[in-house]
Parts: structure tokens; C-alpha cells; sequence
């Protein structure tokens, strides 16, 4: 568990979540630099540097050190003992528990329980003979230490002389190996039948301490968990073998909830027909997770009662379908979720086909429109945990962000419009067959189409971030964003299309397929969106572009863009393009980190209060912003109520209103639309974030 510095003076019996009351900074000036610990590991030698409150068992493992346990770090076991050499670790409840008195005066602590607040040396008696390990998100090695845990014995039956009831018999040896237990009623109903058909050799699974099931014989090889990374477009599973660390099956679909609309707020807008439509959405997601789970189960070849466990992120809205809550003061100032704390639910209360006694475990979110997939991206990137100043960005109709370091880390939400999907683009389209997903301009038109070889039918957002960029770099858009004119580059082999549609400047990609000049002016918003956010925490940190070791892009989006292309057109800082990484569908790998590793979970629950969440609405350098956009939507034509939506998303639907009614006043007397800068629309927040060569780079 991480505490604060001075939190173990000051708040010596507080939990997870009052440690997690860290003032949180919307304005940056709640500084918290952590000064990072050197802790030494002897008789191997091995040194790292941690921030205080680690635990000396977490700090191990991370350097690859497991220190033996069988509780995972619960307190329980008593297998992780340490002798502090150097620096104090005082005695907590649990090391009085399993310690003797001598020992504690020898001073050996349960390294799980040993908080580090000053530098130490301390000497490790034994390490886990054979640590499992998997690598996980970008190359992070996890060590398996799931929440599940199987254990098998042997019981001694029950006799005249030794009439322990069947759970005393079962907890006494649990006990002894060192496992805490709660079991509810609806497992107690099966011990009986189960104890007396397997002759007393059952295998107890425990979620945590909870008894999820007593199964007959030796089933400690087959045990599974499921996590799954609910997108408001996507939904993929995988399902984990919990006693390999590998991916025993991975399926993905679309999110169910489909019908409902295509993003969040048609989602929420549905939900407002009341509790009956809450429920219609929440089936409608759980039974699309259900068809993921029979077509895991059915590549894999186990079954349900195998699978113990789900992990599952996505952003506010849709945890809060999954499990049934109104959503809708998301949609509405001042933007509040009903909750963001990690949440354990029974599965079978879910109706989710998972074994009816297993649980779903959520992470947190850290805003309400930086949910859990964010979390788990951050987990997964391991952005908290290493010197390196990076900055993480989800791109979608919201930018997520979060940049920072172990030292310091903040996040936002800026809200980039659909354009990034494909949306509002005329010939946008998602990416599936037959969207262009990347452009490359010479002397002809080279494209790269879904599919293969299968005719161009739109664009998808990678392919418009590269298709702008080209432009830009073939000397046929200039650098405020504005196409050319066939005349302005009579020689260029590519003059030809340079068409007009319907008045509109356009450039001709493939039969039928073009980009006109309001589709730049849409990317141009949405990356001018995110690039202001990333510029706003970069100023909170008061750091630069050249101070960021690694630009990295999450997200199926992320994925798929060309690094070199985002660079050019201003949406990422302007570092070298090989410190820009696209890191994959990171809310899925660190959803699979939470299941294969109790210890990670926990990071993953603390994040919150460890990262600074950054409302842009309410910053003065925010409405510096919001002054660039007044100057964007004088030019636009009057389809700019949409926008209100888009940054009522994030929380800025106060500020934009009396802005939209003036633009309203001043389109209605006439004022005519004027050829837009790329600097001055959306680029202009970004020409500010990354200095004014950063379109030109
Ligand atoms: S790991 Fe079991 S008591 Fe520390």
C-alpha cells in the first residue's frame, strides 16, 4: 500500500481509500515531490530506489527479487520475514501475530507489511525457489502472485475422537499454511457432499480470503481468471491461465450497447429513460461479455466453474452500465460519477458466466471521464513507476493523458470530437475493411486500405492523421491547414486532385474517397484539443518537450497511428520520433497485470491517489484556450452545437455556451467565415504547446 510522505507519523491506522485523500490539485499548486528511498537487499546485493511507503516486499519483487509468501502479502503467512539492518520498520499488528517477541527484537519484520520511509538495508533469509513470471504491457516482468489461489490437501477424516466440524477442519489447515478465510453460505452448502465424495482430498480455491469453492481432488493445474477491457465501441476478453501467466484464449466484439448509440453520451442519453433502461443497457453488455466468455471457454476447452475471477476496466460510463448505475450526472455539470473507487461484485449477482461463486473485481477511475482503462493503461505502461518523464495519451473522442514520472503525475481528459473515429469526416469510417488506415504521398498516391486489396471506401482516423501529414509534407496543404489550389502547385505530379467538391477545397485519395477542407479543420480541432492538454500538464510539472524521455500512445487508435505522422501534425510534443511508442491495447494489459498479480492490484488501487487529476475547465490557461476557441467557431459554419456536446463531455459546457451564443449572434449578422491558419484554429493551442515550428517539423 503507498502512503505519503509523513502519512506514517500523521495517519498511522488509516486505509486504502483515506490514504487515497491526498489533496488533489486542479490548478497545479499542490506540489508533492517524493523523494526516492534507496533500499538494499542483502546477501544479494541488489539496491533500488523506491518511493516511501513501498514496502519492502513490493520494492523486492519489482527488482526481480520474489520474497517468499504464500499470502500474496496479506500478512498472513508470515513467510516473508526480513532483518532490517538499517532504518527503522516498526512492529505492526501482523508481524506481532506471526513473529516471536525475539525475533521482532532481532529486528526481523514481515517484509509485506514494512512500510520504507527512510533509506534501509535489510537481509533476505529466502526467496521463492521457482518465481513465476510473465512479461506483460511494455515489457513490464509480472510476477505471479494472482488474488486466486488454489491450494490441495489432504484432511484428516473426521473421527469420534477429532469432530471438528468440515470448515474448522478445512480452515485449520488453511491456517496452517498460511491463509486467512471467510466462507459464505452458499459454499458451506457444498462441503458436506464435496469432503465426503473425494475422502477428504479437496482443493480449496480462495479469491483473496474469500472461499470461492471446494472442488474434489487435486484441481490446483486448472485455474483461470478473465480479464476484459469493455470499450464503449470494443469488448475484449482474455481469458488467463492463472498458474502459467499465459493467455489461454483472447476474443474481442463489439460492445452490445451498439444499439444504444455510438458513444457515451447516446449512452447515457438512453439511460435516462429510467431504471428499465439502466437494465436494458447493463444486458446489453453483459450478455455481449457472455458470448465473449462461451467463445473463450469454448477455444481454450474449460468451463465456466475453471474461471474464479474477472478483472474488468473501461471508462466511467460503461463500469456504471455494467453494474446497473445511473450514469447520468456524467452528462450534466458539475460531472459527477456516482462512484470511481475499485469495486468487488459477485459474479453471479452480475449474471456473469463466470463460476457463480467468483467475483468481478473493477479498477478505480481517476475522473470522471479518466476511468479505469486509464488506470490500467498506466499500470500496464508502468508510468509511475520509473524516473523517465513520459506522457501517456489515449486517443479517442476524449484524449486521456497522463504525464509524469514516479516522482509526480497528473491526468486529464480533453475532449478531441469524433474525428479520430472516423466521424463527422465525410468519407470517415471506422476501421474496418476497406478504410484507409495510412497515406503516403510522392508522386502518386500510395495507400494502405483494411483489407488487403479491396477497393478504398473511407478513412478511418489513422489514415486521416497521415493523409493531413502528407499533405502537409507534399507541399500541397500549407502550414495553417489550408489545401492549395491545382494553380498554386501547377507542377506538383499530384496537382490534379486538388478538386473542388461542392465549393469545398478537397484532395482526391482514391475513387470516391477524398478529404475535404472541413475534415482537416475537424482533425485540426481534435489534436489541437489533445496537444493543449498534454501542454497544460507539461506546464502544471513545468517541463518541456525536450524534457520527455517517451511520448507513448495507448489505445486501439494509438496503435495504429504512424508516430511519425501524429509528430507532424502537432498532436504529440516534438521529440524523436523513436522515443514515440504506440504501447497497444494497454486498458487489456493492465486489466491482465490486476489478475495475475494481487501486488499490482494494489498499485492499481492506489494510483488514484498518487496521480493529480487536472480539470481543464476550471484553469485560467484553460480559458486562454477556450479564447482560441471562440476565434475557431466564428469560423465554422453554424453545425457548431456539437461541440457543446463534445466538451460538455470534459466539463467545459458552462464556458462554451455563452461563447456559442455569441457565435450565434455573429453568424446571424452576417459575418462570413474566413480561411482559417493552422496555427490559429486548433494549432494554435498547439503552436503555443510545441513552439511555433511544431506543425512545420
Ligand atoms: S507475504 Fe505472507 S505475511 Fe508477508
Amino acid at each position: 500500500m503507498w502512503r505519503w510522505p509523513g502519512a506514517r507519523r500523521a495517519l498511522p491506522n488509516r486505509g486504502p481509500r483515506e490514504l487515497a485523500a491526498k489533496p488533489r490539485s486542479s490548478r497545479g499548486d499542490s506540489v508533492v515531490i517524493q523523494r526516492k528511498l534507496e533500499v538494499t537487499y542483502v546477501p544479494f546485493d541488489r539496491t533500488t530506489r523506491v518511493p516511501p511507503g513501498t514496502t519492502l516486499f513490493s520494492a523486492a519483487h519489482w527488482i526481480g527479487l520474489p520474497i517468499d509468501s504464500t499470502c500474496g502479502g496479506r500478512g498472513t503467512c508470515g513467510k516473508c520475514k526480513v532483518r532490517v539492518i538499517k532504518g527503522i520498520a516498526d512492529a505492526e499488528t501482523a508481524d506481532h501475530r506471526q513473529l516471536r517477541p525475539q525475533e521482532i527484537a532481532d529486528g526481523w519484520r514481515l517484509s509485506c507489511q514494512a512500510h520504507i520511509h527512510e533509506d534501509m538495508t535489510c537481509e533476505v533469509p529466502q526467496l521463492l525457489r521457482v518465481p513465476k513470471a510473465a512479461t506483460m504491457g511494455l515489457g513490464r516482468l509480472v510476477i505471479l502472485d494472482p488474488n486466486v489461489r488454489k491450494v490441495y490437501f489432504e484432511l484428516k477424516e473426521p473421527s469420534l475422537e477429532d469432530q471438528r466440524s468440515d470448515l474448522a477442519r478445512l480452515k485449520d489447515a488453511l491456517t496452517e499454511e498460511g491463509h486467512d478465510m471467510v466462507a459464505g453460505v452458499s459454499v458451506l452448502r457444498t462441503l458436506p457432499q464435496v469432503f465426503r465424495e473425494a475422502n477428504f482430498r479437496v482443493t480449496a480455491v480462495l479469491a483473496g480470503e474469500r472461499l470461492v469453492a471446494v472442488e474434489a481432488g487435486d484441481t490446483t493445474e486448472q485455474c483461470y481468471g478473465v480479464a476484459f477491457d469493455v470499450g464503449t465501441t470494443t469488448l475484449v476478453g482474455t481469458l488467463m491461465n492463472l498458474r502459467t501467466g499465459m493467455a489461454a484464449s483472447v476474443t474481442s466484439t463489439l460492445n452490445g450497447q451498439a444499439p444504444f448509440g455510438a458513444d457515451v453520451i447516446s449512452r447515457i442519453s438512453h439511460g435516462m429513460n429510467g431504471p428499465e433502461a439502466i437494465h436494458e443497457l447493463q444486458l446489453a453488455v453483459i450478455s455481449t461479455m457472455n458470448s465473449v466468455l462461451a467463445e473463450l471457454y469454448r477455444d481454450a476447452g474449460i468451463s465456466p466453474m475453471q474461471t474464479y475471477e474477472a478483472v474488468v476496466v473501461g471508462n466511467v460510463t460503461m463500469l456504471h452500465l455494467l453494474l446497473g448505475v445511473d450514469p447520468s450526472p456524467l452528462s450534466m455539470m458539475p460531472f459527477t460519477p456516482a462512484f470511481m473507487d475499485e469495486l468487488t461484485v459477485d459474479a453471479g449477482e452480475l449474471g456473469l458466466h463466470i463460476h457463480p461463486h467468483g467475483y468481478v473485481q473493477t479498477l478505480p477511475a481517476l475522473g470522471a471521464y479518466v476511468g479505469a482503462d486509464i488506470v490500467a493503461g498506466v499500470l500496464a505502461t508502468g508510468v509511475l513507476r520509473e524516473d523517465k518523464l513520459r506522457v501517456f495519451v489515449d486517443v479517442g473522442t476524449n484524449g486521456e493523458i497522463v504525464l509524469g514520472s514516479a516522482e509526480r503525475a497528473l491526468a486529464t481528459a480533453a475532449p478531441a470530437g469524433p474525428a479520430f473515429e472516423g466521424s463527422q469526416i465525410k468519407c470517415g469510417m471506422r476501421a474496418t475493411v476497406g478504410a484507409i488506415e495510412g497515406v503516403q504521398l510522392g508522386d502518386r498516391v500510395e495507400l494502405q486500405i483494411i483489407g488487403g486489396d479491396v477497393p478504398a471506401e473511407g478513412i478511418c482516423g489513422s489514415g486521416l492523421v497521415d493523409a493531413v501529414a502528407q499533405l502537409l509534407l507534399a507541399g500541397l496543404m500549407d502550414h495553417s491547414g489550408r489545401l492549395k489550389l491545382p494553380g498554386d502547385v501547377p507542377d506538383h505530379p499530384l496537382a490534379d486532385r486538388l478538386i473542388d467538391i461542392d465549393g469545398m477545397r478537397a484532395f482526391l485519395l482514391a475513387d470516391g474517397v477524398f478529404l475535404t477542407q472541413r475534415d482537416i479543420r475537424e482533425l485540426q480541432f481534435a489534436k489541437g484539443s489533445i496537444a493543449t492538454g498534454i501542454k497544460v500538464l507539461m506546464d502544471i510539472l513545468g517541463v518541456t518537450a525536450g524534457d520527455l524521455d517517451e511520448v507513448l500512445l495507448g489505445g486501439s487508435f494509438g496503435s495504429y497511428l504512424n508516430p511519425e505522422s501524429a509528430k507532424v501534425i502537432g498532436l504529440v510534443p516534438p521529440v524523436d520520433v523513436d522515443r514515440i511508442i504506440a504501447v497497444g491495447n494497454s486498458a487489456g494489459e493492465g486489466a491482465k497485470i490486476a489478475l495475475l498479480s494481487y501486488r499490482e492490484r494494489q498499485v492499481a488501487f492506489e494510483l488514484p491517489s498518487r496521480i493529480e487529476y487536472v480539470e481543464l475547465s476550471g484553469r485560467t490557461d484553460f480559458n486562454g484556450i477556450v479564447d482560441e476557441l471562440r476565434e475557431k467557431l466564428h469560423r465554422l459554419r453554424p453545425d457548431y452545437s456539437k461541440l457543446v456536446v463534445v466538451y460538455g463531455d470534459c466539463g467545459t459546457r458552462g464556458k462554451l455556451e455563452p461563447l456559442l451564443d455569441e457565435v450565434a449572434r455573429t453568424q446571424s449578422l452576417g459575418r462570413s467565415s474566413s480561411p482559417t491558419g493552422w496555427s490559429a484554429t486548433s494549432t494554435a493551442p498547439c503552436s503555443r504547446a510545441w513552439g511555433s515550428t511544431a506543425t512545420q517539423n
